[in-house]
């Protein structure tokens, strides 16, 4: 029986660990802990294996995700849609609101108490921070963020980790940089939230105007985390385990002439790398517009195309454990 028939989100009282994901939303990585993560990750290797061994499983068979989108997206719907299809459920795919009720004049939240009317889970991308908690205080199944806005992006925050883990085989005690547009990147924001539950170095990359939150850089100061901040790549690629490069973040921008200043202010070059460690990552969460070299793909650090791969079983795991049956 699919969760919320009965109108309610489901709160499981099981001690499990299933109690930190089924019938809860995704909205930030504040969230979990490091238990739910070591879970979570266990699930999706489980996933890789299904997948890689026999393609898919029926294991939500008779389950609906409805995937709204009011932002653009190539990789988060099509991992959602592609992770819905493995695990044998079928998808409501919205991915341009404009041919939708939305351009009616809508709300988001008749939206959303409309699609949970079909579907088990929503997946929701929108332009305002915040708003996938709207939606989950109004929707009574869970809800999973696909990024709000210049705020968070949990489930890339969770495949990043994970490519991280992967990678690298530890998160404890690493070095990592991150470059690029720290302001408005959602994707940094919650990697970054992520990685204060761990033993993490921090050094952020970015010229002045995209500097991390003031916030967000406290909360790491505040646990006694290292973290240093330079507009130089070149002063850190020979000491970091994790280079996660990111595009500046052109629709945030009111002023366009302060994007084209910044722009192209950082490029991941085969020279750049010489410089790395030998053992290291070089991370993106994709779309590049220029950041990273193209001569650099075959560079087996270079793990953005594997990490975009991880974000199909994290999407698998997540959707599994929110449904429970995981
Ligand atoms: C990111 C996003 O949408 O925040 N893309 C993604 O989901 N992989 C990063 C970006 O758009 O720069």
């Amino acid at each position: 029986m699919p969760i919320g028939s009965n109108g309610q989100k489901v709160v499981s009282l099981s001690p499990d660990r299933r109690t930190s994901f089924f019938g809860r939303d995704i909205v930030s990585v504040r969230q979990f802990s490091r238990e739910d993560l070591a879970y979570l990750f266990g699930v999706a290797d489980e996933m890789r294996g299904i997948v890689r061994r026999v393609g898919a499983t029926d294991l939500l068979k008779g389950y609906v995700l409805a995937n709204l989108f009011y932002e653009p997206s190539t990789r988060t719907s099509s991992s959602f849609i592609a992770a819905m299809a493995r695990l044998g459920g079928a998808t409501i795919p919205i991915h341009g609101v404009q041919y939708s009720s939305v351009t009616k004049g809508e709300s988001l939240p008749d939206t959303i108490r409309t699609l949970q009317c079909y579907a088990d889970v929503i997946v929701l991308r929108h332009p305002e921070v915040g708003a996938s908690e709207v939606a989950a205080r109004y929707a009574t199944k869970p809800v999973i963020s696909a990024g709000d806005g210049i705020g968070e992006h949990p489930t890339q925050g969770l495949l990043d980790l994970y490519t991280i883990y992967s990678e690298l085989g530890v998160v404890d005690g690493l070095h990592v940089a991150m470059v690029g547009d720290l302001k408005n990147g959602r994707t940094v924001h919650s990697l970054a939230r992520l990685l204060r539950l761990y033993d993490t170095r921090f050094t952020f990359v970015s010229p002045e105007i995209l500097r991390l939150p003031e916030e967000l850089k406290g909360e790491l100061t505040e646990l006694g985390l290292q973290v240093e901040e330079t507009d130089r790549v070149e002063d850190v690629i020979r000491e970091a385990d994790i280079v996660y490069v990111t595009r500046v973040q052109k629709e945030r921008f009111a002023d366009l002439r302060e994007y084209e200043a910044v722009k192209d202010y950082y490029e991941i070059t085969p020279e750049l790398m010489g410089r790395a460690k030998e053992r290291m990552a070089l991370m993106h969460p994709l779309p590049r517009v220029g950041e990273i070299h193209y001569d650099v793909d075959d560079d087996p650090r270079a793990a953005y195309f594997r990490q975009m791969e991880n974000g199909m079983y994290i999407r698998m795991a997540l959707l599994a454990a929110v449904l429970g049956k995981a």
